[in-house]
């Protein structure tokens, strides 16, 4: 006997009901934001304690749903879109990129196939060279999204792999004796998803040669054409070079040019790391930063890091786009088609479904436009200026780094205290300033020195939230 089942999604006059009431929850959440510590408080488990083991058998309501989310899981978030959120690269989010996100869900569409959704695939063709316009990338370059930078450096590091010719795709790398070791060199600056790139391709940490950098953090071309020569002298396979504009930890910038001729003239894929700094190559002024990649084979820039496009996305540019597809196509009979001349996104990487992220970069570049969003990124970067003069005037700090963009690495000084104590006290003065709950900043460490970083690249950050820093963190330094 057949049993009666529920079925259907909710009505179109809940779902009308339910979505305004979280849109208006959001424009709230946006307009009292600053109520909010920056860092959530809670301890480890705190939430997990809140939340039942078993799941609901009968469904709870819309209104339960929402205020489950006030009370156990908000008390948990770290507001990311907070303007005193001054830690890390700190992405923000705005308006029509959010509403594209609520437009992606409901359309719900997968993007492996250029007919599973031809808008998907073609708008992300063309809004990837809106991008590689605005940020004065060589018109050779094709572009990709994926969902992370971490995820476009090692789709790079498997196109200058699978350009190596030892067509590791169809033999593998275990057990071969005609297989050299494979030689990947960045600065020792490099961001970790380098290594984890290094590591998941089967080039391993011991095949990353990092090299040495000058006094600003920048690597050294001549320490690189050593190395090269160096380990073809052992024997090993140089295939690739990585190469940073915008540092994680100090927002360096790799003598790209440089590199780039070493590269030519060792034949090596260069890759370019530059997730945060990229972005900035939108401003005029700053389109300096972006020489010597019109010869790099491949450069990524995270719309999501900094220009305000809710995570994730990932902007991958590369000049050969058939080398991804020999490394990485394979077509099983549900998925051929007679499409021809069509793109299919699906052959360009790991992953065979794709969402459709490029609206959300669609409706921000055309809501705000281009001038729209220079005025924004310079605005950023003024802000750390700002700063950076005030720690330049403070007798009690230390710059630590030249500021590019919209961070500014610094530290504490005080007079009788050694290196260690120095760290304690800085290490100290960061988790009493994150615990007021107004900032959030992080740190790094730079010639062993604890090292702190103020990032005001988040779009609702404005003076006054950076003359509050200022405050807060003088008020914390002379309490120790
Ligand atoms: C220079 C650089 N590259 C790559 C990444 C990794 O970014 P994602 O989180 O998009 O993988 C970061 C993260 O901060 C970064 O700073």
């Amino acid at each position: 006997m057949r049993r009666e089942t529920i079925t259907g999604d909710i009505t179109p006059e809940e779902f009308n009901d339910f979505s305004s009431r979280v849109a208006s929850w959001i424009g709230n959440y946006f307009h009292s934001i600053e109520k909010y510590p920056v860092l959530s408080s809670v301890n480890p488990g705190d939430i997990i304690k809140k939340l039942p083991a078993e799941p609901p058998l009968q469904g709870e309501g819309f209104d339960k749903i929402m205020k489950d989310f006030e009370s156990i899981i908000i008390p948990g978030v770290t507001h990311w879109n907070h303007p005193g959120f001054m830690a890390y690269f700190n992405s923000t989010s705005t308006g029509p990129g959010i509403l594209a996100e609520f437009l992606i869900a409901a359309l719900n569409i997968n993007g492996m196939l250029w007919r599973t959704s031809p808008s998907a695939t073609e708008l992300e063709i063309v809004v990837l060279d809106w991008l590689r316009r605005m940020t004065g990338l060589h018109a050779a370059f094709k572009g990709i999204i994926y969902d992370t930078a971490s995820v476009s450096s090692m789709h790079a590091i498997a196109a200058a792999r699978e350009r190596s010719g030892f067509n590791i795709r169809v033999k593998g790398m275990s057990g071969r004796k005609d297989l050299p070791l494979l030689r990947l060199y960045c600065s020792e600056f490099a961001h970790s998803s380098i290594d984890k790139a290094a590591l998941t391709l089967g080039i391993g940490l011991d095949g990353i040669k990092k090299i040495a950098v000058d006094d600003e953090f920048r690597m050294i071309p001549a320490e690189l054409e050593n190395a090269i020569s160096e380990d073809r002298k052992k024997g090993m396979h140089p295939f690739c070079v990585v190469a940073t504009i915008g540092t994680t930890a100090v927002t360096s910038i790799d003598p790209v040019p440089e590199i780039s001729e070493i590269c030519r003239r060792n034949n090596l894929w260069l890759h370019v790391d530059a997730a945060y700094g990229g972005i900035a190559a939108v401003l005029p002024e700053m389109k300096w930063i972006m020489k010597g990649t019109e010869n790099a084979d491949s450069i990524v820039i995270n719309p999501h890091k900094w220009m305000y496009i809710p995570s994730d996305f990932s902007a991958f540019f590369i000049k050969d786009k058939n080398i991804l597809r020999e490394a990485f196509s394979l077509i099983p009979e549900y998925l051929r088609t007679d499409d021809g001349s069509a793109e299919n996104f699906m052959d360009y990487g790991i992953q065979l479904g794709r969402r459709f992220r490029s609206l959300k970069l669609w409706f921000t570049i055309k809501y705000f436009g281009v001038e729209g969003l220079i005025s924004r990124l310079r605005d950023n970067i003024l802000l750390s200026g700002k700063f950076e003069e005030w720690i330049d005037r403070n007798k009690n700090f230390i710059k630590m780094a030249p500021v590019h963009f919209g961070t500014v690495c610094f530290r504490g000084v005080k007079d009788g205290l050694s290196k260690d104590e120095l760290n304690t006290l800085n290490e100290k003065l960061m988790h009493n300033i994150n615990s007021t709950g107004k900032i959030f900043i992080s740190h790094t460490k730079l010639h062993g020195y604890f090292v702190l970083r103020v990032v005001t690249s988040g779009i609702r950050t404005e003076l006054r939230h950076v003359e509050l820093a200022e405050e807060i963190i003088q008020q914390e330094f002379l309490k120790l």
